[in-house]
């Protein structure tokens, strides 16, 4: 009988890894050098399983899932659908959970009922031009930025921005709100389109015992 193969994980690094490793060790699997918080390794092995983990940027992760360097992959719904990359989306694993959200100033409600050609800053531009585009036939400038996204509409570079909302804080703190909702975000399990024909039955079993529980 031929060797079975390591199925290979890309986690984002940081909260959701972390969440991924609790809910995969109540399930039995464990990697225990990867709970040593000072250790520089990239790849960790569950021999016993055949599994191998590695830890990557978010929106890198879709990426290594399209090419096949990792089987599968856990990441937020919103990296999916800003980096539209071709692989399968199998499975909301129901933590990691916010909101994309049109944010702002309240006067800036005014703007977007009128339809008007506002500035639109965010670290997300397609899922912003999706939406300004093809949901709300709306014409917008859209302004990339990296990060502190809230700073657009305070320092006058944009009227809005889209934005992740967990618990509503830092708009808070900053004199914005939400104006519009776009879409719920979780994290998602995503699957190489050739590995899910390859090895359907553990990553079946696999996404089966995460969704409902029991072991592996
Ligand atoms: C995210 C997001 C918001 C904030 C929302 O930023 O872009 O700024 O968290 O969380 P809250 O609703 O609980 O306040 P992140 O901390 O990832 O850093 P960034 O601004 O550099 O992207």
């Amino acid at each position: 009988m031929s060797e079975e193969r390591y199925l290979t994980f890309a986690l984002t690094k940081g909260r959701l890894a972390e969440q991924t490793m609790e809910l995969l060790g109540k399930l039995g699997v464990t990697c225990r050098e990867m709970n040593d918080k000072h250790t520089r390794k990239l790849i960790f092995v569950n021999e016993e399983r055949k599994l191998k983990f590695f830890l990557a940027k978010g929106p890198d992760v879709p990426t290594y899932v399209e090419y096949g360097a990792a089987d599968l992959g856990v990441v937020g719904k919103d990296t999916i659908m800003e980096e539209n990359r071709r692989v399968y989306e199998v499975l909301d694993l129901g933590f990691g959970r916010c909101r994309m959200c049109v944010c702002g100033p309240e006067h800036a409600e005014e703007l977007l009922k009128h339809h008007e050609r506002i500035r639109v800053a965010s670290k997300y531009p397609g899922i912003a031009k999706d939406y300004f585009y093809n949901k709300k036939h709306q014409t917008v400038d859209i302004i990339k930025l990296n990060g502190s996204v809230e700073l657009g509409p305070l320092v006058g570079l944009s009227d809005v921005i889209v934005d992740i909302v967990e618990t509503g804080s830092t708009l808070h703190e900053n004199g914005l709100r939400v104006l519009e909702e776009i879409c719920p975000l979780s994290a998602r399990i995503i699957v190489n389109q050739v590995s899910m024909q390859m090895e359907t039955t553990r990553i079946r079993e696999l996404i089966s015992a995460l969704k409902n529980g029991g072991l592996i």
